[in-house]
This record gives structure tokens, C-alpha cells and sequence, in this order.
């Protein structure tokens, strides 16, 4: 099987360029699989995605993952179609799963300035887990404003717009099977 991995990609306009490569997030996913599985022995955490982006995220990272858990999923409304944050967010579509008294992890694809994830963790809460625990596969540190909980991170990255990998470009290129970065 191959993945879809050109060189550049042209994405509503735009260029993009390879950032970070399929080995290296293979790579990656394998350490943060060993660390969750030391992390939340005996616990049987529930893990639970941020839909759309942290499909491909989550998806991966599972099989890398050999304590028992489980899965669900959660939507919040995003950016729109801009490469800018609206500043506000909703939920779009709930957790089914009851996770009072579970541990949950939240994955996300990316954290740019917080808000979602900050949205998320107070919203979890609220439904007395046993803990929350946060992963992103990538962190635009310096764009983040909100105090929000980061306890996992695939990369850091700088404050620019990225591609691929489940991240989309106004819905398109999550197909791509690394994260490219738009050309300067
Ligand atoms: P935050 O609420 O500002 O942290 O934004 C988080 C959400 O914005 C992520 O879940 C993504 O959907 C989206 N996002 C932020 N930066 C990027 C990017 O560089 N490429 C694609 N989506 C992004
Ligand atoms: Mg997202």
C-alpha cells in the first residue's frame, strides 16, 4: 500500500510543501503509543477525538496503543474556511460514551491558539471523569493564548499553516499522508 505523498501540493490555491514526513510521524506515534500504555496501565483509558482533524491522528496512534481502551469522538465547530481562528467555538456533536469516573484523553490535531481545547477540557469536566489528559500531534506554542492543558505533544511547531495528515485547508487535504506547510 502507498500513501498519497507528493513533493508540494497545490490545495485551494495554495502551495504547500513537505514539513514533517510519514517516517518521522511513525516514528513519533510509536514513543507517545509506549508512553500511554506506561502512563494508563490498568486503566483502560477512553480516548476521545476531535473531529474532523485528529481522525487520522487518533486512528494511527490506537495501533500504536496495546493497553485495553476505548474510543469516541466529539465535533466542535471550526475555523470555517479561513487560515484564521473565528474565536468561537461550539459543540457540533456530543460524546455518546458516559465517562464520569473514566480517564479520559482528549487527542487533537493541532493546537493553534487553545480555545478549542480549553472549550473541550472544561466541557469534559463537567462530566466528573476520574482525569483528563490532553495529546495534540501539534502544538503552535507561541500561538497560544488561552491557559490551556497540553500533557502530550507529537510536535511543536511554528506559527504556520499546515496541511495534511487530517488537517485540511477549507475541507481539503486531510488525504495527504504527511503534514506539509504552506510555501513562503
Ligand atoms: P485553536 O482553537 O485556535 O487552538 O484551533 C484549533 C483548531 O484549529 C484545530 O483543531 C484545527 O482544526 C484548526 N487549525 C489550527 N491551525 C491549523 C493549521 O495550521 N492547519 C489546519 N487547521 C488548523
Ligand atoms: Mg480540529
Amino acid at each position: 500500500m502507498s500513501y498519497y505523498l507528493p513533493e508540494t501540493v497545490d490545495c485551494n490555491g495554495e502551495l504547500f510543501e513537505i514539513f514533517i514526513t510519514k517516517e518521522q510521524l511513525e516514528a513519533r506515534l510509536l514513543l507517545l503509543g509506549k508512553t500511554l500504555d506506561k502512563k494508563f496501565d490498568g486503566k483502560k483509558p477512553i480516548f476521545i477525538g476531535v473531529l474532523n482533524g485528529a481522525f487520522i491522528f487518533l486512528a494511527d496512534l490506537m495501533r500504536y496503543v496495546s493497553i485495553p481502551c476505548e474510543v469516541d469522538f466529539m465535533k466542535l465547530s471550526s475555523y470555517g474556511d479561513e487560515k484564521v481562528s473565528s474565536g468561537q467555538v461550539t459543540s457540533l456533536k456530543e460524546i455518546d460514551a458516559k465517562v464520569k469516573n473514566r480517564h479520559v484523553i482528549l487527542v487533537e490535531d493541532i493546537i493553534d491558539t487553545g480555545l478549542s481545547m480549553k472549550y473541550l477540557v472544561d466541557k469534559i469536566k463537567g462530566y466528573e471523569p476520574e482525569s483528563v489528559s490532553v495529546i495534540t500531534l501539534l502544538h503552535k506554542k507561541e500561538a497560544t493564548v488561552h491557559d490551556v492543558q497540553v500533557d502530550y505533544v507529537g510536535f511543536e511547531i511554528p506559527n504556520k499553516f499546515v496541511l495534511g495528515y487530517g488537517l485540511d485547508y477549507a475541507q481539503e487535504g486531510r488525504n495527504l499522508g504527511q503534514i506539509y506547510v504552506l510555501k513562503d
